[in-house]
């Protein structure tokens, strides 16, 4: 466990750790209410969720909403920049792929 991780019990913020579920282009990953989209998807294991027209993977970058390089489609919305959306309950996230041509 890392000593930087506070228990919800212990959390001054109040955070309870409630769970929820997102789609990730129809796989089923479960999250925690408070994370973001773009954490939901790093704490299943994935580094990246687009690919650039140079071919190059992109996921998380800058993590503050200025990069762009974490977008995807959520609820049938494209180009939500994942590191700034709130995960909720029943979010449908499609990963964007985009060749050089577009
Ligand atoms: S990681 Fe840069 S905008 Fe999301």
């Amino acid at each position: 466990m890392s000593p930087r991780l506070i228990g919800a019990a212990g959390d001054s913020v109040g955070r309870d750790d409630r769970g929820l579920v997102v789609t990730v282009d129809g796989t089923t990953v479960a999250g925690v209410h408070g994370q973001t989209l773009a954490t939901v998807l790093m704490a299943d294991g994935r580094s990246h969720w687009r690919t650039a027209p140079t071919g190059g993977q992109r996921g998380v970058f800058c993590g503050i909403g200025v990069c762009f390089d974490c977008v995807a489609t959520v609820n049938g919305v494209p180009d939500v920049r994942l590191c700034r959306r709130p995960a909720r309950d029943g979010d449908r996230v499609t990963i964007q792929h985009r060749s050089a041509a577009q």
